[in-house]
């Protein structure tokens, strides 16, 4: 089993993300760490808890940032509404936040499982740069940092700009120069790896009151990015990582270099890749996707819930 940590802002996309690594038998889930960006940090955490509690995932939450390193902070309402998991009225959670300081947290997990960690981030990279930060040493023990983030081809706030590497360009940056073995999500894939909705209605007959309500929510999300982006099926950005991990091999892959546009006036917050191999590759990006496969995994797990 791949010990994992989930960095995450649920988020619909995140909230599938949270289920499937809570239940693939592939995955042992070490704990759930939220971060601003679809919404305000309180929102992330209340549905990071709300979805393990209703999922009877045992794992820790925890606080991250409540904000970026330098930019003014950005949201997403347009997409997962105002409190960042419209659609559904889930329940207040019981289960409480953990006080240990999230980054404590990785810090012991990493130094006391050396190369047997795969943190896995699917929100802004503002909790991941402050750990690379704060222990610059601990890097080489990560196993591998799965991300969703940037866009080759496309943006999806700006032209150029993909919302989690958009919403802390500064961190991102940072995350492609700290020596990570890093693999990347683009919208690119993620695109391709699409929900429609003959689909989602199928998820709302799942037994489990919690899948069920997980379609419900995906309908509201397939919505928005009709609303947003005038395209059918809801593309399941997060939830690609955690598919990666369950079985690389229904993804086609390329070796890059990238860094992360901090200063240009329309490109600010754009992932340059570097498609000739000028340089040497610092990270291994997702390019495609086998979605039939895609939604397989994402069904035969989601039934396990009972
Ligand atoms: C990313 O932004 C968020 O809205 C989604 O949860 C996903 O992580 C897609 O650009
Ligand atoms: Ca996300």
């Amino acid at each position: 089993k791949k010990k994992v940590i989930l960095d995450c802002d649920p988020g619909h996309d995140d909230a599938v993300a949270i289920l499937l690594a809570g239940i693939a038998k592939e995955i042992e889930l070490l704990g759930v760490i939220a971060v601003a960006g679809n919404s305000y940090l309180r929102n992330t955490v209340r549905n990071a808890l709300i979805l393990t509690e209703m999922a009877n995932i045992n794992v820790p939450v925890f606080k991250g940032s409540e904000k970026p390193l330098l930019r003014k902070q950005i949201v997403a309402p347009d997409i997962h509404g105002e409190s960042g998991l419209e659609g559904a009225n889930l329940p207040e959670p019981t289960k409480k936040v953990e006080n240990k300081n999230y980054l404590e947290f990785l810090a012991e997990n990493i130094y006391s499982n050396p190369n047997e960690i795969t943190l896995v981030a699917v929100g802004p990279l503002t909790n991941i740069a402050k750990f690379a930060l704060n222990y610059p040493d601990l890097v080489p023990l990560v196993k591998e940092l799965v991300i969703m983030g940037g866009g080759i081809e496309f943006g999806n706030v700006t032209p150029r700009a993909e919302f989690n590497i958009y919403a802390d360009p500064e961190a991102a940056q940072i995350i492609f120069n700290a020596g990570f073995n890093l693999t990347v999500f683009p919208l690119d894939v993620t695109h391709k790896a699409k929900i429609y909705i003959n689909e989602i209605k199928e998820m709302q007959e799942f037994s489990s009151e919690i899948v069920s309500k997980m379609g419900i929510l995906l309908e509201f999300f397939h919505q928005t990015y009709y609303d947003v982006f005038k395209i059918k099926g809801a593309p399941l950005h997060d939830p690609c990582t955690i598919a990666y991990l369950i079985n690389p091999e229904i993804f086609e892959y390329e070796e890059y270099f990238a860094q992360v546009e901090t200063k240009g006036e329309l490109t600010y917050g754009e992932t340059v890749v570097d498609y000739w191999h000028f340089n040497k590759p610092n990270s291994k990006w997702a390019l495609n996707v086998n979605r039939e496969e895609f939604i397989k995994i994402l069904f035969e797990n989601l039934k396990k819930y009972e």
